[in-house]
Order: C-alpha cells, then structure tokens, then sequence
C-alpha cells in the first residue's frame, strides 16, 4: 500500500501546487526536494516539494496555544484545525499511455499525493538494468532507495556540466558519471586530471581512506598520459605514456588561453604575432633563447621592446618545464604525443592526462589547451571524412573532454578565443563535447552556460553562482528554492537534457558495491543464455 502524503487543497498551473499534509504524515519526512506523485483522474502528476508552511484554521489558536499538559487538546487541535502545507512544483505529468508530457493541466481539489514509487521512477528516468546500456544509475531520490538513471545517450549528445561549491562531492561526482559512459561504452574520454584522483586512486575526506580511480576499475579501458612520470609510479603504476612536448607545438593561441592567468597586456600577444610571422612554428623557441638584447631582437621584428621584454618574462617559466622540449628547427615530429593519443582514442581507449606535481593553474591551461585544440582539428578532419564518405564505419566515437576549474577556460573572454569556447558553441557538431567541473559557474560566460545540456548542481552559496546555473532554465525560481536546501555533501540537482524532469539525488556512493557493480560485465541473463549454450 502507498503511503499517502497529503492532498491538493489549491494551486495553478504557473505557481504550482499546494498540498495539505495528513495529520498522521510525521512533518519531518517531508522535506524540501522530495520527489512526489499527485494522482488525478486521468494524469499523474510529478512534483517536487519547495517550500513548507504551518498553519492554523483560527490565529486564536496561536495566542492560546496548548500547555505540554493538555495533550487531548494538542491531538484535537492538530487532527482539525493545526496543519502544515507543502508548495509543490510540477514538473511532468503522464497520462494513461505513460508517456511523459509537459505539465498542462492540474490536478483537482484534494487529489492524493504520494511519495513516487519505484515504478514510476523507473518509468521517467529509465531503468538501468534495459540491454541498451543507455541508462546510468547516479543516485536515489531523497528517502528512497529507487535508482535515478542518466540517460547516456542524451548526456553525450552535449556538453555538460558539474558544479557545486568546495567539498560537496563534484569530483565524486564526475568519477561516477565518467565511469556510466566508460562501462556502457557511450563515449570515450580525455580527462585533464589536475589533481591526480581519476587516474588509479584518489584520497577520501576523513581518515586514511582512498577509493579506486578509473584506470583502476577499467585497466585496458583507460590509458594514462603524465606529465610527472615519478608521481605517477609513486601512485603506484608506470604511466602508459610520458608526455613530451615540443616549444613547436605551441601556437600563440595556447598562450591567448592564458592572458587572464598571466595578466598579458594586449600589446604583447600582438608581439607573440609578430613573431610567429617570422618565425612560424619557431616562435616561442626562438624568443625563449633570446640571450642577447631584447630591444634588438624587438627591432628586428618590428615589435614594441616593452611588449617583447613582458611576453619573455612571462613566458620564461616555461623552459623550466621538463616535458617541454626544444626541437632541432625544421625537424618534423612535433605531434608526436598527439599521434599516440589519438591512436588510443581511436581504439576507444579513454585517455587521462595526469598532472601529477604541476598542479599550477599556468600549466593546466597552457596544456589543456595544447592538446584540446589538436585533438579537435583531428576530430574536424575525421568527422569531414564521414560526412564525405558516409559510411558507418567512419563515424568517429564521441569524445567527451573533462576540465576542472571551467570558468578559467571558458571567462565571457576566454571563451571567445579559445578552444573550449569553440567546442561549447558547436554544440557537438564534430562529436566532441565538454563535461565542465566548477566550483565557481558565474565566471563562466552566459551563452556557453546556455548551452550546457545536462547540469549536475551540488550546494552552491554564493548568489552569482545559483543565479548562473539556473538562468535559461524554465521553473527557476522553484529550482532555486530546492537548490538552496540541498546538504553540503553527496547531494545534487540534476536537470537538464539527459533527464525527463529536474530532481534532487542523494547521489550513489562511490565504494565496495559501486566497484562490484563496474566489474560485473557478465549479466545474470547471459549467464542463463551461456549455460543453455553449453547443454
Ligand atoms: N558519491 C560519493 N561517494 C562517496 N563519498 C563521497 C561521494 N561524494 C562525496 N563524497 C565525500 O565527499 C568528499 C568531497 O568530495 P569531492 O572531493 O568530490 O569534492 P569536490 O566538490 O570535488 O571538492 P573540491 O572543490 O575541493 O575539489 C570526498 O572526499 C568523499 O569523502
Ligand atoms: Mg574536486
């Protein structure tokens, strides 16, 4: 039997429903972001709770409230005339063909509300166990036990993003999501590890506890590439591949990345330029090994001296960088890195790119950039060949590429320059999206926020933030109010186009069962079908 929360005792169709609560609903169960099913005659309709309220028939009632003695009295006054309501806000309702529709009607007075079931779950967000492998279980709704799915397929036809402020689980977060799409086989990966955690372990809060990383759980899945070959085998493994690259495969638009982190003055781009005209590829070889007079070196170029002597200063910690190597000028291997990577991403190996002791803001941009822009004009060339030849088998897998600290990427101007606003706004038209990690979502620029398909949002604070993440999303302010309630760990609000409605999650612990679950590739179902096989 289903538990009845409460009944509809007024509403409208743009400010929502309210729903009385049954005097034998125990009020503390009932809890802002609470996934619920208001039943009419021919529609069900799914909601999730905003707000509480108390209330009382008589205000007499306040100014003579019962004594702790007068327990008839308090059980009298709350079965008739003390209660509490909860907002309610819809968000789809299916009809008797159970198929999802947007919410155009409303229920009628006193319709039953009740907390959603499992079926009914399952019927909305998919259900994990259907042999498409299209649907990833990312959590419960609050107080269930009933798995919310992703739908993977939608998921990877955008760019996504995760945010949530400092410590609210966006790294779990993203682990799990990265593991749905590398288990179901829906898109392969290039994740820009700044931190080291998604590669083979990652530390837990609290003790000395570490969980497994994603190489771990899918050895010959997942390939990494370091930059700190010794911190990686201090981890514990020999990285598959050491990244070396040459100052050839930096191009002035690697460093237009990094003119916010470096506070570059306009002038001295417009001198990396001038440069690159004379020199090409050469450029940044040739000025890092200015020994002699800048000024003369200046002169030559036609460049302004100041401009020459600021991009040198600022640009010299490069060549204490030991996986940036000078080439012999003219020689021709300076792709090399990106070859190989693009050989694993081919065989659908995902690719994790660890930073190991270079943790610095500098490097992360300046390499991320590097390699994003490379590998995208491979993904151009590879998609330009499918469309002209139209043959399945050159279709490119979609690749998704993670970047933490997004809004240093994508700034209303980095955004404009660089690559990763090119690939948000493309909006996967060559197969490759971005999965961006934030803590800070308002210094990401508006129209690429816009285009983000799925939003996985963890407690935020700070009011920009909220603001940002919910803009261009209908319901907002509703969404805002559930936002805000959310605990400072282990919980989201996922909306967006991998979802059939916005929810809040309790989101699926990253451990023991987790892992079990990510090996298991063997179904019980195959299993029966294997043994059939065998008699
Ligand atoms: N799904 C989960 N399963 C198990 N533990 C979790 C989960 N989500 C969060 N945690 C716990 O919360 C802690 C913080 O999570 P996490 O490192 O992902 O935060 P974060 O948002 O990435 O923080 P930062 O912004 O500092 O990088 C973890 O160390 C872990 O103990
Ligand atoms: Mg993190």
């Amino acid at each position: 039997m289903r538990k009845q929360l409460g009944s509809i005792v007024s509403g409208s169709l743009t400010d929502g429903f309210v729903m009385r609560i049954n005097p034998e609903t125990s009020l503390e169960t009932v809890k802002a972001g609470k996934f619920v099913s208001v039943v009419g005659s021919d529609h069900r309709f799914f909601s999730l709770i905003t707000d509480l309220t108390l209330a009382v028939t008589n205000q007499d009632i306040l100014l003579f409230p019962p004594s702790p003695e007068e327990t008839l009295l308090a059980s009298m006054l709350k079965q008739r005339d003390m209660y509490a309501t909860a907002s309610l806000k819809p968000m789809l309702m299916l009809g008797t063909d159970s198929q999802p529709r947007p919410v155009k009607t409303i229920p009628l007075h006193f319709c039953p509300v009740y907390e959603a079931n499992k079926q009914e779950i399952a019927l909305i967000f998919g259900d994990e166990d259907e042999p498409t492998q299209r649907y990833f279980n990312i959590g419960t709704p609050l107080d269930m036990d009933t798995p919310v799915c992703l739908d993977l397929e939608r998921l990877t036809e955008r760019s996504n993003g995760i945010f949530g402020k400092t410590g609210t689980g966006k790294t779990f977060l993203t682990r799990l999501v990265l593991a749905g799409t590398i288990k179901n086989n829906k898109a392969v990966n290039l994740i820009f590890d700044m931190h080291s955690e998604y590669g083979l372990q990652a530390r837990k809060e609290g003790g000395q506890a570490f969980v497994k990383g994603l190489k771990t759980l899918f050895a010959d899945r997942v390939a990494i590439f370091s930059l700190d070959p010794d911190s990686t085998r201090r981890r514990g493994s020999n990285p598959d591949v050491e990244i070396s690259i040459p100052y050839q495969a930096v191009q002035v638009e690697d460093v237009l990345s990094l003119q916010e982190e470096l506070n570059l003055h306009a002038t001295a781009l417009e001198a990396a330029y001038l440069i690159a005209a004379r020199f090409k590829q050469d450029w940044l070889q040739v000025l890092l090994t200015q020994d002699g007079s800048l000024k003369e070196f200046a002169e030559e170029i036609g460049a302004h001296p100041e401009s020459i002597a600021a991009l040198y200063r600022k640009l010299k910690r490069i060549e204490r960088l030991p996986f940036f190597k000078p080439m012999a000028t003219g020689a021709h291997k300076q792709d090399s890195v990106i070859d190989q990577m693009m050989e694993y991403i081919d065989r659908g190996t995902n690719v994790i790119v660890e930073f190991g002791n270079y943790t610095s803001t500098f490097i992360y941009l300046l390499i991320a950039n590097i390699i994003s822009r490379r590998i995208h004009s491979r993904y151009v060339a590879k998609t330009e060949k499918f469309l002209g030849s139209q043959r399945k088998e050159d279709e490119p897998q979609k690749l998704m590429i993670t970047i933490e600290e997004a809004h240093k990427f994508l700034n209303p101007q980095a955004a404009r320059q660089t690559i990763f606003g090119t690939i948000a706004r493309e909006m996967r038209k060559y197969y490759v999206s971005l999965l961006v990690v934030d803590q800070r979502p308002s210094g990401i620029d508006q129209e690429i926020l816009s285009q983000i398909g799925t939003k996985v949002i963890a407690q935020l604070s700070d009011e920009r933030d909220i603001q940002a993440v919910l803009t261009g999303t209908s319901n907002a302010s509703a969404l805002k109010a559930i936002l805000a309630s959310l605990d400072s760990k282990k919980q989201a609000l996922l909306l967006g186009h991998a979802l059939t409605m916005p929810v809040v999650v309790q989101t699926r612990e990253y451990g023991e069962d987790f892992y079990r679950a990510m090996s298991a590739t063997v179904t019980s179902k195959h299993i029966d079908e294997l043994i059939d096989e065998l008699f």
